[in-house]
């Protein structure tokens, strides 16, 4: 039988675990504190008895599950096909902590780590293994979010990087494969679905509940910017867009929102504090976050081509119909730029157009990948679009990248 050892059984490791054990790999769980791993092992448990209870599971194959799982030490890893290290994000404690299993693995066995934000290359390197360190990044929680980005370090050996695919779609989640590179696909491509949204707020264009609604009527996205950002937490998701911003040597496009960045140092972190962007402490969400008093510029420039654009993305025509301008216009500004950073990526050879199109709808369910959209819009009207908002919003925030997404994509 196929075996996983994990290191680290915090959110990330409990749920690999599961998904590893659901898909029939005995699996060895470790932590530098044993009762961390028992809990792990008990919310394991409760989440397949919640499956068998709803009729989604049978409870045979709950306690067979269950049954694969087992509490260890880094001294049982020596019949591992595959490691995956789920610890704290700091190179140095995983390049400590991994060593040791090193010395206990088959000299075959894969390396994978769960990191969201290091570099898979400088782990390999540190651990001298560098050719068998492959990224294997899931989202949270791993067992219901379908995406598993495989990254490719600068020494990871094709048929590692083949063979983790291959081991990620057997566990039943969809494979993005990507360049070493900050933030990966997700965690970059995404950033100005949040960001665009808090400049909108910022130039006075339209409230948040307005532009969280447009996001959802107009663009079928299952939140809305805002209330996305208030359930990350703006701690999490400010240090997520700063960290990306530095590591791609700071583009106008990434750059952070002060607004946002405020809010995270107030402690108004969003609803794990009852207060971000909106007062969750009521029945209803109130927005406390205001836009300035003074209306937005250039709307009227912007009114006539964000009606074409609504209409030419969504597939609620009736929603985009009746959305106000300045809703139609934060749309247009927070798509565009979403699937203007998709193009950005995949001319920075990030990953292939199809790879972001599975990212960006199995990680953060987007309701269509960034390239089947901009196909669906057609090259004319999203180049006007740009072309309309370097003009009216800011020229380097829209600026194209040396690709064009149209010749990325064939
Ligand atoms: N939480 C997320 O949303 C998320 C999503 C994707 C990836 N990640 C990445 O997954 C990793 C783990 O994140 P998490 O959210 O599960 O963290 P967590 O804090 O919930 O769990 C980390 C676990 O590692 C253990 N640990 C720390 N040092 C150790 C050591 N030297 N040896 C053994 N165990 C040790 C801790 O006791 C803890 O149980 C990080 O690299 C993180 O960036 C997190």
């Amino acid at each position: 039988m196929p075996t996983v050892g994990i290191l680290g059984a915090g959110a990330m490791g409990a749920g690999i675990a599961q998904v590893a054990a659901t898909a029939g790999w005995t699996v060895r769980l470790i932590d530098v504190d044993v009762e961390t791993v028992a809990a792990a092992i008990q919310g394991v448990q409760a989440r397949l008895d919640r499956a068998v209870g709803k009729g989604r599971m049978d409870t045979a194959a709950a306690a067979e599950t269950l049954s694969r799982l087992q509490a260890s030490t880094i001294t049982d890893l020596g019949d591992c096909d595959l490691f995956i290290e789920a610890i704290v994000e700091d190179l140095d404690i995983k390049a400590s902590a991994v060593a040791p299993a090193i010395d206990v693995l088959p000299a075959d066995a894969i390396i994978a780590t769960n990191t969201s934000s290091l570099s898979v290359g400088d782990l390999g390197a540190r651990l001298d293994a560098g050719d068998r360190v492959c990224g294997m990044h899931f989202f949270n929680p791993a067992p219901i979010m379908k995406l598993v980005e495989v990254v490719r370090g600068r020494e990871t050996r094709d048929d590692v990087v083949d063979r983790v695919a291959e081991i990620a779609s057997s566990w039943g989640k969809q494979v993005a494969r990507c360049a070493d590179t900050p933030g990966f696909i997700v965690n970059r491509v995404a950033r100005p679905y949040y960001l665009e949204a808090f400049r909108c707020l910022e130039d006075g264009l339209a409230d948040a509940a307005s532009i969280d609604a447009a996001m959802k009527t107009i663009g079928g996205f299952r939140m809305g910017p805002f209330e996305l950002t208030d359930f990350i937490g703006h701690d999490v998701n400010t240090a997520t867009t700063r960290t990306v911003w530095e590591q791609w040597d700071r583009p106008a496009r990434l750059l952070p929102s002060h607004t946002q960045e405020q809010l995270a140092a107030e402690g108004n972190l969003g609803r794990k504090t009852g207060c971000g962007v909106y007062d969750w402490s009521g029945a209803e969400p109130m927005a406390v976050l205001r836009p300035p008093q003074e209306a937005a510029t250039g709307v009227e420039a912007l009114s006539d081509i964000a009606a074409r654009l609504c209409l030419a993305a969504t597939s609620n025509a009736e929603a985009a119909k009746k959305a106000s301008s300045s809703q139609q216009i934060a749309f247009m500004r927070v798509l565009a730029a979403v699937l203007n950073e998709a193009a950005w990526a995949a001319s920075d050879g990030v990953a292939d157009p199809d790879d972001i199109d599975i990212a960006m709808r199995a990680g953060v369910n987007y309701p269509k990948g960034p390239f089947e959209w901009w196909r669906s819009i057609g090259e004319d009207l999203m180049g006007e679009v740009l072309a309309a908002l370097r003009e009216n919003v800011q020229a380097d925030r829209f600026s194209r990248p040396p690709e064009a997404p149209g010749d990325a994509s064939h």
